[in-house]
């Protein structure tokens, strides 16, 4: 069952569309939230909330990557290592940062529970490698310098939220 403000939230775009199927993604964005993947419960949540199947909401859940099945990193951080990118060192820059964040070399979560590494295929910045998206932001023409300034600002953001709750 979603919560009151998560029904709230949903409401509004569901304002918003004449079908509540097409506000299955912004659902399942409000229930990814929770604890950033999407358990069996709150597909279930989500399929009650819209008046759906849960096979349908599964399969969407399938569908997107963006949509995660297991406990992952506050941040995810994915490199793309596809060839173009691997021709601009994409692939060393990678494993150098699995290597400076403790992780093995196909990358993984930080003991932290704060960033989870991977490597992804394209992300439509073939010219500005090495790339990354981190929750959605991209950041381009990185160096082991930049990225590492990226993790410590997010670091810095999380320990104030902690503080601040
Ligand atoms: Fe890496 Fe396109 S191949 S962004």
């Amino acid at each position: 069952m979603l919560s009151e403000s998560e029904q709230r939230e949903l409401d509004k775009h569901l304002e918003k569309y004449p079908d509540k199927r097409s506000a299955i993604l912004p659902a399942l964005h409000i229930v990814q939230r929770r604890q950033n993947y999407l358990t069996d419960d709150d597909i279930r949540d989500v399929a009650q909330a819209l008046d759906l199947n849960i096979t349908e909401v599964q399969a969407i859940v399938g569908f997107y990557t963006l949509f995660r099945k297991e406990p992952t990193g506050k941040y995810i951080i994915e490199v793309c290592t596809d060839l173009p990118c691997a021709l601009r060192g994409a692939d060393e820059f990678y494993h150098r940062l699995c290597e400076r964040l403790g992780l093995p070399p196909e990358g993984g979560t930080t003991d932290d529970g704060l960033f989870t590494v991977e490597e992804v295929v394209c992300l439509a910045a073939c010219d500005k490698a090495p790339v990354a998206q981190i929750n959605l932001e991209y950041y381009e023409n990185l160096t082991d310098e930049g990225i590492d300034a990226v993790i410590s600002g997010l670091r810095d953001d999380s320990e104030e939220g902690v503080g601040g709750e």
